[in-house]
């Protein structure tokens, strides 16, 4: 709608930042928090642009910054939002009246399920990153809508490319038998990973493909709102929690995510490899177990 309000204006400092304010929120997948930024700046006290005329700086400047060269923007023609991260949000709306949760929002139980198949759906046949080029099968995740408790890897490894499920082989039967110890099955848990394709080799996902990736895991996280997250290894602690630190530092203790609690432990194949360090990972998932509400289960 056309208003007679001039249009807000931000000094160059002011403008950077935002636009590093964007950029770190971009860059963490956090697609609601810039909207907040950005909305009221377009929507509230902008005239709208003659046809032909050029938005308003902020517009341009969100558009600059948030907009990443990506399949899945608006095709030419289709109605435009004024911030488009992926598009995502836009195409999940229009379907089955549902709604993609805010920060904080809680999707009912029963609709958890459908939710999740909705965001597999708006997945797709994934192109948006180098990564599909060697993928046998995309690993959505695995598990319960409605856990409690969800493990984040790294991503798949060859045994989950074959099967399109995460943590099938040897690393996943390990983290099978830390839920067992915990009292837990794995079927009540929910696994995903922070990207969704086998990178080649094995090797950590590029800063590009997970940050391309995880705003789907954020929004896995958010449709099922657990009450506690597991960062398996430094991958999964880096881009949920937003920051680069040595496992060390963050490992012990329990993290704010998102109204969630976090906690962050070693990798299963880690353990595999230094099976030593299989002590401070229990005394994590006691931390996990004590978020819960579990008591360790009783021998025999
Ligand atoms: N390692 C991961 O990080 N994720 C998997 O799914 C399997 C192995």
């Amino acid at each position: 709608m056309a208003t007679n309000a001039m249009p807000r204006t931000l000094d160059s400092a002011a403008r950077e930042a935002l636009a590093e304010r964007l950029r770190f929120y971009r860059d963490l997948g956090l697609m609601d928090f810039y909207r907040r930024d950005v909305e009221p700046l377009a929507l509230d006290s902008q005239p709208e642009p003659a046809s032909g005329a050029l938005a308003a700086p902020e517009t341009q400047l969100a558009e600059q910054v948030l907009a990443p060269a990506s399949p899945l923007q608006s095709a030419p023609g289709a109605p435009e939002q004024l911030v488009n991260f992926y598009g995502e949000e836009d195409a999940i709306k229009t379907r089955k009246n549902f709604s993609v949760p805010a920060i904080g929002a809680v999707v009912p139980a029963e609709e958890r399920a459908t939710a999740l198949q909705i965001l597999r759906d708006e997945i797709g046949d994934c192109t948006r990153c180098p990564l599909h080029t060697g993928r046998n099968h995309l690993v959505f995740g695995d598990g319960s809508p409605t856990a409690r408790l969800l493990f984040v890897g790294e991503g798949p490894g060859a045994d989950e490319d074959a099967q399109g499920l995460p943590f099938v082989g040897r690393a996943g039967q390990l983290l099978n038998n830390m839920i067992a110890a915990m009292g837990l099955k794995r079927e009540e848990c929910y696994i995903a990973n922070v990207v969704k394709c086998r990178p080649p080799g094995n090797r950590t996902p590029d800063p590009e493909e997970a940050h391309t990736c995880s705003p789907f895991l954020f929004r896995q996280i958010d449709v099922i709102r657990p009450q506690v997250l597991v960062a398996l290894g430094a991958t999964a602690a880096t881009y949920l929690l937003g920051a680069r630190q040595p496992l060390a530092g963050l490992r012990g203790r329990v993290h704010a995510f998102r109204g969630m609690s976090l906690i962050v432990t070693y990798h299963p194949a880690y353990l595999l490899r230094d099976p030593r360090q299989k002590k401070e990972a229990w005394a994590d998932l006691q931390i996990a177990m004590k978020e819960l509400g579990l008591q360790r289960p009783q021998a025999g």
